[in-house]
Formats: C-alpha cells, sequence, structure tokens
C-alpha cells in the first residue's frame, strides 16, 4: 500500500458514517494493530471526535490478526462450517480490509465491518468502500489518533507552552533543561537504568527547573551575587516545580514531581527544601543534582565560557560525600571523560527524546529556504517536529520538496536528511532519517575565536564545526551578514599562527533569541591553508583528549 500523498482528511469519521448508513452496516470500525496489541478507534463512524481504546480479550476473532499478517481482505460468513468465534454473536459476516503501514511504521490499520444481514453483497460492498475511500487517508488518521492514545502529541505540546513561557523571561533556562536531562541519562545508563527509568529522568531534566517561571526574571537573570533574601526566594523554585510538574504528568509519572522537589537536596542533609539525607533522597534527584552542577560549569553562559573539563572532575571529587552521592559522582566523572566526545549520531538512543530542534524546508532548486524553530520528539525510529514559533511567510509549508532536521545538543549540532510530513499546522511527522554525510567534519571541544572582517570593523564570531568544504560558527544574532557577499575571515591561534579564510554565509539557523549558527563556505582556500587549519585543531584536540585522561587516571 503506497501512501504517496497523505493529506489528513478531517471528514474521514463523517464519510464512514454515511457509508455505514447506506450499506446498512450494524458495525464500523477501525483497528490499529501493534505486534499484538490491538487498539479500536472508538465510534469511528460517529460525528463526534474519536477515541482510541485498547482491546483486551475481547477480540477474540483471528480475523483482524489474518487480514494485518497477510495483507489480504479477509471474510466469513455465517455457514455452519465456520469456526472462528464472531465479534458479537449477531453477526452473519464479519469483514476485515488491512492496511499496510510499512512506509510510515510497523503499525498497521483494519477496518472492520460486521453485518448482521446475510444476504449482502459482500464483493459489492468492498469495491464501493475501496472506489469511495482513499486508504492512506484511514491509514494517516487512524495512525494520529493512536498517537493521541499513547500521549506522544499531548506531551509535545505540554513542553511548546511551557517553552512559551521560558523563553520570554528566561533565555539561559531553556538549554539548561535539555543539557541537565541529556547529562543525567548518561549517568543513569551506567547505573543500569532501563529504558523506561531513563525515559522518565529526561522527563524530570527537562522539568527539574521549571519553578523558576514563577520567581521574579530579574532575580534568575541577575548576573552578579544574590542578596539572602533573592536567594531565599530562589530556593522556592522546587516546591513551585513540583507543583508545576504534577499538573503536567502528576498523573502519568507521580514519582516525577517528588524527584524535581528533590533535586537541591544535599548528600550530607545540608540541602533543600527538606534536608534529606543521603539515600533518604531519591536516587534520580541525586543524579539530577550532579547533572545540574555539570551543566552549569560546562556550558558557556553570556558572562562566562565553559569550565575546564579536568576543574569539573576535580569540582565533583571535591564535593563528594558533601553535595553529591559519592557513587553517582564517580560514575559522572566516567561519563564527562566520555562524553566530551559527543557521539557522531546523536539519535541512536534506543529511549524517547525531546530536542530543541530546528526544521529546513527546502521547496526547490534556488527557491528559499524555510526555517521552522521548535522540538523534535524522537521515538527511537520515528519522530515529530513541533513548531513553537507561528510562521509569517507565505509559503505553503505543504509544498517542500526536502527537509532538514537540525538538532542542538550540548552545543553541537547534528544535522539530518529527513522526509517531513504535515500532520497539522504545527507538526510534522518525521521518517527516513539520515545523517547528512560530512567528511572530516571536526566539532569543537574548545571555544574557537575568529573574527569576520566588515567594512564597519571586525566580528567577533566562535567556530563550532569544521568540515573540508565549510565550518559553522556562532555569533550574536543581531550581526547582519549579506549572503551575496564575500566575506575574510581571521583565525587566531594559540601560538600566534593566523590565518585568513575566504568564503560566504550560505546558510542561518537561530539557536536562541541572542545567538545564531551560520555555515560559512569557503571560497578558494587552498589546500595549504586547510592543512594548516587542520593540523591546529587536532593539536589541540590531542593536548585536550591528553589533558582529561591525565586527570581522571591520576585520580
Ligand atoms: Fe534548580
Ligand atoms: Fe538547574
Amino acid at each position: 500500500m503506497l501512501l504517496d500523498k497523505p493529506k489528513i482528511n478531517q471528514k474521514i469519521p463523517e464519510e464512514l458514517w454515511k457509508f455505514k448508513e447506506e450499506f446498512n452496516i450494524s458495525f464500523l470500525d477501525i483497528f490499529i494493530v501493534n505486534g499484538n496489541k490491538i487498539y479500536a478507534l472508538e465510534d469511528c463512524s460517529q460525528k463526534e471526535t474519536n477515541i482510541c481504546r485498547p482491546i483486551n480479550g475481547l477480540i477474540n476473532s483471528n480475523l483482524i490478526h489474518i487480514a494485518c499478517s497477510h495483507g489480504k481482505v479477509t471474510y466469513h460468513i455465517v455457514d455452519g462450517k465456520n469456526t472462528f468465534p464472531f465479534l458479537n454473536e449477531n453477526l452473519m459476516i464479519e469483514i476485515c480490509i488491512p492496511i499496510r503501514g510499512e512506509k510510515y511504521s510497523n503499525i498497521d490499520v483494519c477496518v472492520y465491518f460486521g453485518l448482521t444481514n446475510k444476504e449482502v453483497d459482500v464483493k459489492n460492498l468492498l469495491s464501493s468502500f475501496l472506489r469511495r475511500f482513499n486508504l492512506a487517508e484511514i491509514y494517516l488518521y487512524a495512525f494520529l489518533m493512536y498517537c493521541k492514545l499513547i500521549k506522544l502529541r499531548n506531551f509535545l505540546n505540554v513542553f511548546v507552552t511551557l517553552e512559551d513561557m521560558i523563553k520570554v523571561n528566561f533565555p539561559s533556562l531553556q538549554l539548561h533543561l535539555f543539557n541537565v536531562a541529556f547529562w543525567a541519562v548518561e549517568i543513569a545508563k551506567k547505573l543500569n537504568f532501563t529504558n523506561k527509568e531513563q525515559e522518565k529522568l529526561y522527563l524530570a531534566g527537562i522539568l527539574h527547573d521549571v519553578g523558576k517561571i514563577k520567581i521574579r526574571s530579574e532575580i534568575i537573570n541577575k548576573k552578579g551575587s544574590l542578596t539572602n533574601e533573592e536567594y531565599e526566594e530562589v530556593k522556592r523554585h522546587v516546591e513551585f516545580g513540583y507543583v508545576i510538574a504534577k499538573e503536567i504528568i502528576g498523573d502519568i509519572y507521580p514519582d516525577i514531581p517528588v524527584w524535581v522537589k528533590n533535586h537541591h537536596e544535599m548528600y550530607d542533609g545540608s540541602g533543600y527544601p527538606e534536608g534529606l539525607k543521603g539515600e533518604e533522597i531519591p536516587l534520580p534527584s541525586r543524579i539530577l543534582k550532579v547533572a545540574d552542577v555539570i551543566d552549569v560549569l560546562y556550558s558557556p553562559r553570556s558572562y562566562k565560557t565553559p569550565v575546564p573539563v579536568e576543574k569539573i572532575v576535580a569540582e565533583l571529587n571535591r564535593c563528594k560525600g558533601k553535595d553529591f552521592d559519592p557513587k553517582v559522582a564517580d560514575i559522572a566523572i566516567e561519563v564527562i571523560k566520555e562524553k566530551v566526545v559527543l557521539p557522531t549520531d546523536i539519535l541512536r538512543v534506543s529511549e524517547r527524546r525531546i530536542f530543541p530542534a530546528m526544521l529546513l524546508l527546502h521547496f526547490g532548486e534556488g527557491k528559499e529556504v524555510c526555517c521552522l524553530n521548535g522540538y523534535f520528539y524522537f521515538d527511537g525510529t520515528r519522530g515529530y517536529f513541533k513548531l513553537i514559533e507561528i510562521v509569517t511567510n507565505k509559503l505553503d509549508l505543504r509544498n517542500s520538496v526536502s527537509a532538514h532536521l537540525v538538532i542542538e545538543v550540548l552545543s553541537s549540532i547534528y544535522e539530518y536528511n529527513v522526509h517531513a510530513i504535515p500532520l497539522d499546522e504545527t507538526t510534522w511527522l518525521i521518517s527516513k532519517i539520515r545523517t547528512v554525510e560530512k567528511n572530516s567534519c571536526v566539532c569543537m571541544l574548545w571555544n574557537l575565536e575568529a573574527f569576520i572582517i566588515t567594512q564597519e570593523g571586525r566580528i567577533s564570531v566562535n567556530i563550532r564545526k569544521l568540515s573540508e568544504e565549510d565550518l559553522l560558527f556562532e555569533c550574536n544574532s543581531m550581526c547582519e551578514f549579506d549572503t551575496s557577499q564575500l566575506y575574510k575571515m581571521e583565525v587566531l591561534f594559540e601560538n600566534g599562527e593566523e590565518l585568513i579564510l575566504n568564503g560566504r554565509i550560505v546558510c542561518n539557523y537561530p539557536v536562541t533569541k541572542e545567538s545564531s549558527y551560520y555555515k560559512y563556505a569557503f571560497v578558494m582556500v587552498s589546500d595549504t591553508t586547510k592543512e594548516r587549519l587542520f593540523k591546529q585543531i587536532f593539536r589541540k584536540h590531542i593536548d585536550l583528549k591528553k589533558r582529561i585522561e591525565e586527570v581522571c587516571t591520576s585520580r
């Protein structure tokens, strides 16, 4: 079954209802089959909104499984020889039309008819159904209902709502939440948390400081030290976080709000809000505590550069047993040592994750590229992109010819070629995710400063990623670059070597309100210059790795 041009047809329930009336069908249902689990769209032929519900033991009929696994229309007529139990004892004919979902997922959908009249012309009914309905549309419709059931899209909506509150008042908080979640899960993996437990911890990480949205923004964003009163106010974020987390996901995961509440408890009992001690503090909260400190030190901020890895390791060692659970701190040190070099493909994870992301839609050669900011939810094979900013340009987003997904994790950028199908105004189904091949592409482990030379002066930028053909730099979003102009970039190394790279700015990826990433394509940069550039980078990479290893092994 091919689903070439999927569109969501909101009229499907209504049309099914008409069809049911016309052919005098007693039961018309859509079943969603995921492995051995079957879900039914309740009253799918009614005009009201549908609810998807799991079916347990109700369907003894193997018809659905037979239909779905063989991909063939199957039906039974009561004729005395039949051994299959029917859905309802008054039924005379049972028909299943399977719709295979291989293009999107392993989920199958099946349209089910139950008739009480034995005299119905089955062949005529089936051909009328197939003439009237587009199976691809029914599949997509059922699939979306299923997503609603597993709360996937609702969950994304929650983050988009939070994002609205966070980005206005606390721009620095957004990435902090995701980074803490990232570090926490990396630590949890080494503590043998199951996939499900890792997912829960990730969510707790994203929510850990969410209570700060209730604290006055001038205190949260204050650059200098806090007065005692201000500090007391900041401390209240754990209680607010508890309340907010409980509201958002308390019914699905009752322990997450508790973990959020306890993320500032100290191992020696000197923390807040309850002064819990040692093992009294839930393990996930002890992990969040360490992850929190790692991100505060590791991440660049407008007022500070990242603290070197060896200093973070020293800090964790200094405070273990006091602030931190010693076992968690030791594992965190191992994690930092390994994760300073991030994996080349961040989506090679088995657990569900949400990432801040950008979706770039291309509308054909030489045409405008549309850049959408939002979140990407990934379940291990496919994902959903949810928009956070309303798009005001005139492009019809449904007409894109190809798409790129850009994800940011710990200041590293990951780029993927994807298949993006709009599901509604703000959500895209993302499938066929393939890493964008970049030969000899290097992510910076430290700040490599450079200057773009313009007629007005020199603009300071930070190089983040480097390949043979181009580089990616970060810069204040206020900077305006002309994409048609040729620029000169000056790179200065610690040993005094200076390099000039000619190039063009070809792409802009806004990251936050304050900063943007720009792709800088080299123009007439000689091989010797490139060689000198890479030599410098690799020398420093090797130095840094050595230093980290020395610190870690000397303990
Ligand atoms: Fe906090
Ligand atoms: Fe935090």
